[in-house]
């Protein structure tokens, strides 16, 4: 099957190996730690991943060990870096659109989204489209990252390449990763979806990673990766070079540990 997003929805090429082996230790895993632990106490034994990506999130949801576990995502090459990792041997993989799922009405008992939803073209479709697999009942539960101010890793990064040129700034991070965390607008759009008993909660947590580590995997690791080769002045290895200087300015050459913070949303099918 072949499929997969443009634009800032572009997790293609070879930004699927570095988003696994760099961006997932440095963020991503401890996210994934906390939304398995409210997954883990849900009811039901069948349980849909949508933006699975490499599987940050799946594979804490397979040490679970309960679910039966089908995970999908836009883009193809993010499943192929997942499959066949270890720790998801039993997890069925999927290419699909979470705004246009393959499966029939009420089939799943949980639906767990990471860092997904900020991607979606149309929050409320992509909220309806979880409903809908669902079970009465059923959970969803996902998580965004909260605005760029709060991640500052990913604000340095932006801010030395707009600053680097200024006539055409590179917004990726703070448009869509950073540009989906108001907990009442998220709250109104879940409501609209359907969903019921919604809960939201903004989350800290530590990201541990070198300047040169960092500067690789935003640049590279993202869709930010597809905004730099289109730029006009700016390409990949000036780009990198650039955040890599202004990340050891601001943390110094070795390791450094920096806040990162993000909202962590449940909510339910009605019975
Ligand atoms: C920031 S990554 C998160 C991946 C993974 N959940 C994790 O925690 O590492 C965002 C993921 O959303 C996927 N994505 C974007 N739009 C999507 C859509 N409409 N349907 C399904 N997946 C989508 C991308 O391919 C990418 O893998």
């Amino acid at each position: 099957m072949s499929a997969g997003g443009g634009g800032d929805a572009a997790f293609t090429g070879s930004i699927a190996e570095i988003y696994e082996t760099v961006l997932v230790p440095m963020i991503f895993a401890e996210p994934a730690r906390a939304l398995a632990a409210v997954v883990a106490a849900a009811s039901g034994a069948d349980l849909l991943e949508t933006a699975a990506g490499t599987g940050a999130l799946t594979r804490e949801l397979a040490r679970i060990g309960r679910f039966d576990i089908v995970a999908t995502d836009l883009n193809e090459p993010m499943v192929q870096a997942a499959d066949g990792r270890p720790g998801v041997e039993r997890v069925r993989w999927q290419v699909a659109d979470a705004l246009e799922l393959p499966f029939p009405d009420r089939s799943f008992d949980v639906v767990a989204c990471q860092f997904g939803a900020m991607f979606f073209p149309d929050k409320v479709r992509g909220f309806h489209e979880s409903l809908r697999v669902l079970r009465p009942d059923g959970m969803f539960a996902f998580n965004v990252w909260d605005r760029i101010e709060t991640n500052p890793v990913a604000m340095v990064v932006t801010e030395a390449l707009c600053a680097a040129a200024p006539a055409e700034p590179l917004h990726f991070m703070r448009r869509t990763p950073h540009g989906y965390f108001d907990a009442d607008r998220i709250r109104g759009e879940l409501t609209e979806a359907g969903f019921d008993r919604i809960t939201a909660e903004y989350l800290e947590g530590v990201s541990r990673t070198t300047a040169e580590l960092a500067a690789l995997a935003f640049c590279q690791g993202t869709p930010l990766r597809g905004e730099i080769e289109r730029h006009s002045t700016l390409d990949l290895d000036s780009a990198t070079t650039i955040a890599h200087r202004e990340l050891a300015a601001r943390y110094g050459p070795g390791e450094f540990e920096a806040p990162t913070r993000w909202l962590q949303v449940t909510a339910r099918r009605p019975a």
